[in-house]
């Protein structure tokens, strides 16, 4: 085993990957954004996306990441194209910025365990002074934080992927335990219906939009985060067949969440869904309320696991994030990797504190960030760093990682990288599939998504 580390095995990289890909993003952001975009139409374009577009990507971003076994700044040095390693920078910025914010919402979620252990269920109505107690709900970011960099000063193998083998399978069963319960509760059906049968009359050009960044925000695409996992990769392990778990792993607990949280919405509508558009707000407010008429011993104990799984589940992903910054820092500046998970995490809160004292119901710009449904805006601290991050900055990066990888380090040399581990590659439908999605279809689309947010998050000019 070389110094810098390697997962043990492939089960491991595999686990540690989809615990990363499954988040915050698929338990809290996926039902919203379901609600948001009309129900189903908005899940088949999400589907359809992760997997042209989206897959594609993660391909390549583990390919790089195993050729070189380097972070994503000393990946395009070491393929040899320094210039190009300011997409590596570019994603570590954006990683500093994700886990910023990802961290104050992991923060709510792990103090509303508490909460539900308390029987305290009318924090649903509370829910906008909760975030605002700064003090409280930082005090639990900083614990969330300080688990982080436990777990990624353990190392890769240590604890990354033990964290991920214990957390991936367990999560899993709590979330079929609790589809198994909702689905035996009145007007489930009709959350069903609203989440399965598709009225495509709801298919805007934004909830296209929308889909889109959420695929790409679900896999951990665009900054570097399946580079650096990929540097800890076996060469004889197999990229395609990998990736392709990792994205049904992804997929599919995203839609389990859907599955748990619209059968409660039509429970708790009496079946008319009002409130599955309300927003980030969906999970925090909704939930509790229907764990509160769950009621007793059986209220408390779905609400506490809940809120165990949403933690579990942001857990792996802030290892994720925060393993990249690392990586950056133990290879190039040659720092410990106890010392420099310490410190990055502290920094990394640090830089957090801005999004958790500006959340959700502080105006802090004039431009919108986000505008709901209902027609709430998000013009607060938190929604400006998201929008930055997620809308801006992954796009871009993702782009110029699929045209850097087809277009000046060459499709050859990928699908070269690609075979090792997977000896029908070459010559397969998926090679020339992936070849297309590389060199055209993924920079296309994603600068696209690119412009957009530039023009309508920053610029407030609406093209669609
Ligand atoms: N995918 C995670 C989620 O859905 C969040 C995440 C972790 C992420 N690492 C990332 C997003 C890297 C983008 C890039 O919650």
């Amino acid at each position: 085993m070389s110094a810098r580390g390697n997962f043990s095995s492939k089960l491991g990289f595999i686990l540690a990957a989809a615990g990363s890909a499954v988040g915050l993003g698929n338990i809290w952001g996926f039902p919203y954004e379901v609600g948001q975009g009309g129900g189903a139409a908005f899940v088949i374009i999400y589907l359809i996306f992760c997997f042209i577009l989206c897959y594609p990507v993660m391909v390549t971003e583990i390919a790089i990441g195993r050729k070189t076994q380097k972070n994503p700044v000393g990946a395009f040095n070491a393929l040899g194209y320094k210039k190009w390693n300011f997409v590596g920078k570019l994603g570590l910025f954006s990683g500093v910025l994700i886990l910023s914010f990802y961290n104050v919402i992991a923060g709510w979620a792990f103090g509303y365990i508490f909460e539900m252990v308390a029987g305290n269920f009318g924090i649903a109505d509370q829910f906008g002074d909760y975030i605002t107690n700064v003090f409280k709900v930082g005090a639990y970011g900083l614990v969330f934080m300080a688990v982080t960099a436990y777990v990624v000063s353990k190392g890769v193998s240590g604890g990354i992927e033990k964290a991920a083998r214990l957390l991936m399978p367990t999560l899993i069963i709590m979330i079929l335990i609790i589809v198994g319960y909702v689905m035996t509760l009145p007007n489930a059906i009709d959350g069903l219906k609203f989440y399965l049968i598709p009225d495509f009359s709801k298919l805007t050009p934004s909830v296209v939009y929308n889909a889109m960044g959420q695929a790409f925000f679900s896999l951990s695409l665009g900054m570097g985060a399946l580079i650096t996992y990929g540097s800890y990769v076996g060469k004889s392990d197999n990229i395609i067949s990998s990736a392709a778990f990792i994205t049904l792993t992804d997929v599919g607990i995203a839609f389990l969440a859907g599955l748990m949280i619209f059968p409660l919405i039509g429970f708790m509508s009496g079946g008319t869904m009002e409130g599955a558009g309300r927003g980030p707000g969906l999970i925090f407010v909704t939930l509790p309320q229907i764990f509160g008429e769950i009621g007793g011993t059986l209220g408390i104990a779905t609400g506490t696991l809940f809120f165990v799984l949403l933690c579990f589940a942001a857990l792996t992903s802030t290892v994720s994030l925060l393993e990249v910054p690392i990586s950056y820092v133990v290879d190039e500046w040659k720092i410990k990797r106890t010392r420099a998970s310490w410190l990055v995490a502290l920094f990394i809160f640090i830089i957090g504190i801005p999004s958790l004292i500006g959340n959700g119901y502080s105006e802090f710009f004039s431009t919108s960030f986000t505008t709901y449904k209902d027609g709430g805006t998000d013009t607060d601290f938190l929604s400006f760093v998201a929008a930055l991050a997620n809308d801006t900055i992954l796009p871009l990066g993702g782009c110029i990682i699929a045209f850097f990888a087809a277009h000046i380090w060459k499709k050859h040399n990928l699908d070269e990288e690609l075979s090792n581990g997977a000896p029908g590659y070459k010559g397969s439908f998926i090679q020339k599939y992936l070849n297309f999605a590389i060199g055209y279809f993924a920079p296309i689309v994603l600068i696209s998504v690119f412009i957009l947010t530039v023009l309508f998050k920053f610029f407030g000019i609406q093209l669609i």
